[in-house]
């Protein structure tokens, strides 16, 4: 069974292909960086215009990249929420327009589920699972029952962890996408230089709040004298924000693993997924705490954590195995919780 996925949600355009047997055939990604770059951040009629430019070269090279022909498809996912929507709708008429002429089955993804079910594909992790969605959009935690079941424990009440990296890096004078650039950076620097604030630590619960780390970046950075920023400046700042964002994750993630195991007292895995796993310090950090709590921390390869089309592929297999198909008329949204209920762990409602 072969399956492609088409991934539109922000500013990259990919495509994968993936098979049953968990193998990856074809994982092809244009990142639009450079067309971003000049604003500081994605611009939503730009990512969906150079998506549409993109997507078919793409899903041609992927073809190339697989050795496979249309016919060999037995169905076409792609992301059809939560993102910027009109990106996700080039995605989806894509998709949907390949489904059928093809007369395959369409899926339709959500990007988060598919974050999550990414590390089913690298490391073959079962049902059920802790999982820790840390990218651009959101800061989750989840613990994912099966395909399409997930249990919000914790989200973030203001801005995404991603943001906050790629808000920092701007205020630095570091280039976009902030995460890996802070990353970069933050071991030339002291992280004890800078007390920035642990947001929520010490409450119970699972959420997390990064804007009031953000404020303090802020007035911190104003504060050095005359506001100038040298780079020793700029790396002590970019390893206290990284060290604070460690601690934050670490304290939250600690939380979820207690309530995690009050649901599943035998279960022993933690997911770490979305681009800002992909970071080293995230990793270690998140692997010490699995260590102390006897959980297993199993984190995709870096080049899988960041958006790609291969995800989508498989979250696309995994649907489709189980019948869960789509219908063409499926509307792309711009939001779609992965927990319909949306509450939180203790059966409270949170708020929209
Ligand atoms: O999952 P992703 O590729 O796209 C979304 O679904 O949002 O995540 C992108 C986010 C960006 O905010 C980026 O700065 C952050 O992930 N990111 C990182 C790293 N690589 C990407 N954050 C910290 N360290 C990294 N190495
Ligand atoms: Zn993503």
């Amino acid at each position: 069974m072969i399956v492609m996925g088409l991934e539109t949600s922000c500013d990259e355009t990919a495509v994968g292909l993936v098979t049953h047997e968990r193998e990856i055939l074809a994982n092809v990604v244009l990142s639009q960086i450079d067309e971003h770059r000049p604003f500081g951040g994605v611009v939503p009629e730009i990512a969906a215009r150079a998506h549409l430019d993109h997507f078919e070269g793409l899903v041609r090279r992927a073809m190339d990249e697989a050795g496979v022909g249309f016919e060999d498809l037995d169905a076409v996912a792609a992301t059809a929420g939560p993102g910027l929507i009109g990106g996700v709708m080039v995605g989806t008429t894509a998709a949907k327009a390949i489904a059928l002429v093809l007369g395959v089955p369409f899926v339709a993804v959500n990007h988060l589920e598919a974050h999550a079910l990414t590390a089913r594909l690298t490391d073959g992790v079962d049902f059920p699972f802790l999982a820790l969605l840390a990218t651009g959009g959101h800061c989750q935690l989840v613990i994912a029952d099966d395909v399409g079941a997930y249990r919000l424990l914790g989200t973030t009440l203001d801005d995404a962890v991603g943001e906050a990296f790629d808000k920092v890096a701007k205020m630095l004078g570091l280039g976009f996408p902030g995460g890996p650039e802070i990353e970069r950076t933050a071991p030339d620097g002291d992280a004890a230089r800078f007390a920035f604030p642990r947001p929520m630590k010490g409450r119970p619960g699972c959420d997390f709040s990064f804007s009031g780390l953000k404020t303090a970046v802020r007035h911190a950075v104003a504060a050095l004298p005359d506001a100038a920023l040298g780079d020793a400046d700029v790396a002590d700042v970019a390893a206290s924000f990284q060290a604070a964002v460690g601690d934050i994750l670490v304290e939250r993630c600690a939380n979820a693993i207690s309530a995690f195991r009050e649901h599943h007292p035998k279960a022993r895995t933690l997911v770490a997924a979305g681009g800002v796993a992909a970071n080293q310090t995230v990793r270690r950090r998140l692997g010490e705490l699995a260590d102390q709590r006897e959980m297993r921390l199993v984190v995709p390869p870096s080049g899988l954590c960041t958006d790609n089309g291969v995800m989508i592929a498989w979250t696309g297999l995994e649907r489709l195995q189980r019948g869960r198909t789509d219908e063409l008329d499926f509307k792309a949204r711009p939001r779609w919780p992965l927990d319909p209920r949306r509450v939180y762990a203790n059966g409270a409602a949170r708020p929209a």
